[in-house]
């Protein structure tokens, strides 16, 4: 039987934060996998840690304790240096309010995070171009991005996700700030780019969007108390490299 392996795998992942005298107990001991081309929602009550665990495995807090293999990789043990390439290399952040630089055209927008990675010109502009085609918004290339209309934007923030082609999409509340319309296009576009192997996980208090997700990790009060295996939603190709 074809196994698959987990892109993620975590074991009592742990995040405190130190709030003056306080220790917050952010994330305890979550141990998670996921799988990839699945798209998964991370789902809790305000303030259980849906975030926290986002920006842990996206590296950008560091947990205080416990381990995170990417595709088998102990990225943990990477030095700083070496995060900063893999996150620009492997994932494509999408947050809730759309963090796009005003004055500048989508382009170029989309361009910073291939610059970064040392992309020559031609390459950048293919790349740009290919991420806007599978968000269908070729035709706002040269548009300032402050012209865009919200869902556009959102839109044009999974491009910029898109361009260094990562295997993991990572969205905090992805939606947030949109309409019911525009919040379908964007869990539709996502789930779309599941179906083309990213792998995508997003934070949601939204129960339609959880619906639209293959599976949902729930987490109370910092600890996560179900990773969905049991819905009768989890995709096939997951329960295969299972079995
Ligand atoms: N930078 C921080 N410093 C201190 N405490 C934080 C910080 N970020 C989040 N917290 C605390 O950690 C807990 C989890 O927060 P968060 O991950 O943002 O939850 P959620 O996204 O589910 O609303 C909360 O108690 C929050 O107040
Ligand atoms: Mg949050």
């Amino acid at each position: 039987m074809h196994q698959v392996n987990p892109i993620i795998e975590t074991k009592d992942l742990v995040k405190d934060y130190y709030d003056g005298g306080n220790v917050i107990h952010a994330i305890k001991n979550a141990s998670i996998k996921i799988y990839p081309g699945e798209m998964v929602g991370i789902m809790g009550p305000s303030g259980s840690g849906k975030s926290t665990l986002l920006y842990v495995l996206g590296l950008l807090h560091p947990p205080t304790s416990g381990t995170y293999l990417f595709k088998g990789e102990n990225i943990l043990n990477y030095t700083a240096e070496e995060q900063a390439v893999f996150r620009n290399k492997e994932l494509g952040f999408v947050f809730q309010s759309c963090d796009l630089l005003p004055n500048s055209t989508v382009f170029e927008n989309l361009e910073l995070p291939l610059v970064y990675a040392g992309a020559d010109h031609r390459t950048r502009r293919q790349r740009i171009l290919d991420a806007l085609d599978r968000v269908g918004l070729s035709h706002r290339v040269d548009h300032w991005s402050n012209r865009l209309s919200g869902g556009e934007r959102q839109r044009a923030a999974i491009a910029r996700a898109l361009v260094n082609n990562p295997s993991l999409i990572l969205g905090d509340e992805p939606t947030g700030q949109l309409d019911q319309e525009n919040t379908d296009a964007v869990v539709a576009q996502l789930r779309e780019l599941a179906a083309q192997g990213f792998t995508v996980v997003l934070v949601t208090h939204e129960d339609d969007i959880g619906r639209a997700c293959d599976r949902i990790i729930r987490i109370q009060d910092g600890t996560v108390i179900s990773e969905g295996w049991d819905d009768a939603t989890i995709s096939s190709h997951v329960l295969e490299g299972l079995s």
